[in-house]
């Protein structure tokens, strides 16, 4: 299946998702990483690696506009299912619409717990005992849509938010390829 990566920043997702897809038995390619941010390390990474890219500063631009020109981006490349990777925007529902059970997004917590930003500092704040991550599908409400998978990651004496993101983050990157791979091979069967 071909696959577009939206990404905002540093794009270490990105990287996983693309490495896991050269081994043999992967069932996607990464065929565009587009991002709202010109300036993305993730870009940058992807040129590198000779994956098609696409940029468009979302500054200036209404929400539907700047959405209406990334899906087109996506369609060009043939996706058919989109890979949210740190995609710092929020979508409009009916881009949410149309690709409903083929867009995944990657949110550094144990949904349903902690949706929205600053997650590992709120896990630490609440005392719980393990943070993590967890795919889903993402759907209008945010961070709310169907879990698919999930890591959990233990909150040790004196974590602090950067610390915990740092194992969060290792975790992340064995948690999307697999997610991403489980997801696609079962789309098909349902097809
Ligand atoms: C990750 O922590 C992901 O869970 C969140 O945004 C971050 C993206 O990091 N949604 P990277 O750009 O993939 O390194």
């Amino acid at each position: 299946a071909r696959i577009a990566v939206f990404v905002s920043g540093r794009g270490s997702n990105m990287a996983a998702l693309l490495y896991a897809s050269r081994l043999d038995e992967a069932p996607y390619e990464i065929a565009l990483v587009a991002s709202n941010d010109p300036g993305a390390e993730a870009l940058a990474l992807a040129e590198a690696e000779g994956i098609a890219t696409f940029a468009l500063s979302h500054k200036g631009m209404t929400r539907a506009a700047h959405d209406a020109a990334m899906e087109d981006a996506a369609r060009k490349a043939g996706a058919e299912h989109i890979a949210l990777a740190g995609y710092m925007r929020i979508l409009t529902p009916g881009f949410v619409q149309r690709w409903e059970g083929r867009m995944l997004n990657i949110h550094p917590s144990l949904l349903p717990k902690y949706t929205g930003l600053d997650t590992h500092a709120r896990a630490i704040a609440a005392g719980d005992s393990h943070g993590g991550v967890s795919v889903h599908l993402v759907t209008e409400d945010l961070d709310a849509g169907e879990v698919l998978g999930q890591i959990a990651v233990a909150i040790r004496p004196d974590e602090t938010a950067d610390s915990l993101a740092e194992r969060v983050r290792i975790a992340e990157h064995q948690l999307y390829p697999r997610v991403l791979a489980e997801h696609i091979r079962s789309t098909r069967h349902a097809d």
